[in-house]
C-alpha cells in the first residue's frame, strides 16, 4: 500500500506525527507532501524536527493569502502531485484550507481520500474550518471519526456507516508521548512572572475583525492575573498593522513570546493556572491535564471539552473576567477526561489497511443493478 500524507500547518503536523511514526512502523510506502501553508521556522520545520518526523518530500511553497488563494493554488499544485506518485489514498487531518485542498484533488483524480478527525461541527458556516471540514468529510472514502459524537453528525449527512470508524482523538497519542519529556523544557526559565495564565489567539474570526481584537486587548488590561502570549503570526501581523503590537506590549501583566516548539508549549500549558483559548487542539490538551480553560469563541466543535472546567466565553468581557475570577480563586471541581485514550494511531492505520487488504480503498461508480449508493 502506498499512502500520501498532505500535512501543511502546525496542528496537523502534531496530531499526524503518530499516525506518520505508525505508517513508517508498518513499512506502508508512504509520502509526505506539504503545501506550505505555514512556512516560518517556529510553525513547521522546528516541529518536523522536535517531533521526530522525516523531512518532506515535497514541499509546493504555496505560503500565505486569502482563503480562494490558498486553497485553489494548493489543488492545483496538488492535483500535479498527486497524479505523479499515484498513492492508494491521500491522507490528511483536520480542517485547515489545506485539507480541503487536499481532499478535492484527491476526489477529482478518483483517488480515495481518508480524512483523519472527521465529523466534527460546530454549525458555524461563518468559520472557513467549518466549510473545510463539511466538504472534506463528504469528499472521503474513509472517515477515521473521534468519537460516536463525530460519527453520529457524519450519520446525520448521510455519510454511509461502512465509510466510517471511531479511532479516537489524534491529539492523544502525540499528547501522552510528549507530556512527560516536557518536564525538561526550560522554557519558564524565560517567563518573568512565577504565577501565570497562558494565552493563545489566532481563529480568523477573532483577530481578523480589529475592533475584536482591540476589545480583547483591553479586557486583557483588566485581568488581574499575568498572562504569558506566545504569539500566533496571524496575531501579530494583524496588530503590527492596526498599531496595536505597542499597545500589547505596553500592558505590564501581559508578556509576548515567540510560538514555542511542543515540548516548551506543553510545559506552560502544565504550569500556567489557567488556559485562555481560541485554538482547537488547545482546548483537549487542557482537559487532559485537568487545567481550568476558557474558550475564547461563541461557538466549538468540540463540545466534549465543555466542562466543569472548561468556559465558552467568547470575546466578552464580563464573561472572560468572572469565569477568570472563578477558576482562579476556587477550589477546582472533579472532572472527567473525555478525550479519549491512547492507540489512536494504531487504530487508523488498522482501520486504512483493513480497507485496503479488502478491496474497499476505492472511489466506486454508483451501480442500480446492485445497490444504490445511499
Ligand atoms: C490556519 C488554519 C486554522 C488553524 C491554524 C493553526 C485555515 C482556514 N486556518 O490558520 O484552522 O487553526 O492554521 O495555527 O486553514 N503567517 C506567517 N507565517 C506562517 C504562516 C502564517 O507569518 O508560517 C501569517 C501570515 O500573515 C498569514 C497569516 O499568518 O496571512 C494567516 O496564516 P494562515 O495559514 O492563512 O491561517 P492561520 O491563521 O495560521
Ligand atoms: N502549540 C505549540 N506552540 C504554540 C502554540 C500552540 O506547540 O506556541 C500547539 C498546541 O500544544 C496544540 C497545537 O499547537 O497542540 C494547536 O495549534 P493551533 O492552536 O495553532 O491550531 P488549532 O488547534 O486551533 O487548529
Amino acid at each position: 500500500m502506498k499512502l500520501l500524507s498532505v500535512i501543511s500547518t502546525r496542528p496537523e503536523l502534531i496530531k499526524m506525527a503518530p499516525i506518520i511514526k505508525e505508517t513508517l512502523k508498518r513499512k506502508i510506502d508512504h509520502v509526505f507532501i506539504t503545501t506550505g501553508q505555514h512556512y516560518d521556522y517556529q510553525l513547521f520545520q522546528g516541529f518536523v524536527h522536535t517531533l521526530g518526523l522525516p523531512a518532506p518530500n515535497e514541499d509546493l511553497e504555496v505560503g500565505s493569502g486569502s482563503q480562494a488563494f490558498q486553497t485553489s493554488i494548493s489543488l492545483l499544485k496538488l492535483e500535479e502531485v498527486i497524479k505523479r506518485h499515484n498513492p492508494d489514498a491521500v491522507m490528511a487531518e483536520g480542517d485547515t484550507n489545506s485539507v480541503l485542498s487536499a481532499a478535492l484533488a484527491a476526489q477529482k483524480l478518483l483517488i480515495p481520500f481518508v480524512h483523519i478527525e472527521a465529523g466534527l461541527r460546530s454549525f458555524d458556516r461563518t468559520m472557513p474550518e467549518e466549510v473545510n471540514r463539511v466538504l472534506s468529510d463528504h469528499c472521503s472514502e474513509l472517515l477515521a471519526a473521534p468519537s460516536a459524537a463525530s460519527k453520529k453528525n457524519l450519520l446525520l449527512e448521510r455519510i454511509p456507516e461502512e465509510k466510517i470508524a471511531i479511532t479516537g482523538n489524534p491529539i492523544v497519542d502525540v499528547f501522552f508521548e510528549h507530556i512527560k519529556k516536557a518536564d525538561s523544557s526550560e522554557v519558564v526559565q524565560n517567563i518573568k512572572f512565577k504565577d501565570f495564565c497562558l494565552l493563545t489567539l489566532h481563529r480568523k474570526e477573532n483577530v481578523d475583525d480589529v475592533e475584536k481584537l482591540k476589545i480583547m486587548i483591553s479586557i486583557l488590561g483588566k485581568i488581574k492575573y499575568n498572562i504569558v502570549f506566545p504569539i500566533h503570526p496571524r496575531t501579530k501581523t494583524i496588530a503590527i498593522q492596526n498599531n496595536l503590537l505597542a499597545k500589547l506590549t505596553a500592558l505590564k501583566n501581559v508578556q509576548i513570546i515567540e510560538p514555542q516548539q511542543y515540548f516548551d508549549f506543553l510545559k506552560l500549558e502544565k504550569e500556567s493556572k489557567c488556559i485562555l483559548t481560541d485554538s482547537g487542539g488547545i482546548t483537549e490538551e487542557a482537559l487532559m491535564l485537568g487545567k481550568p480553560c476558557l474558550v475564547l469563541r461563541n461557538n466549538t466543535e468540540r463540545p466534549e471539552v465543555l466542562s466543569n472546567i472548561c468556559h465558552l466565553t467568547g470575546i466578552n468581557e464580563q464573561r472572560i473576567l468572572s469565569s477568570i475570577e472563578k477558576v482562579m480563586t476556587e477550589k477546582p471541581p472533579k472532572y472527567e477526561n473525555q478525550i479519549g485514550s491512547p492507540g489512536v494511531s494504531k487504530r487508523t492505520l488498522d482501520f486504512i489497511s483493513a480497507a485496503y487488504d479488502a478491496g474497499n480503498l476505492k472511489i466506486k461508480p454508483s451501480n442500480f443493478f446492485e445497490k444504490p449508493y445511499y
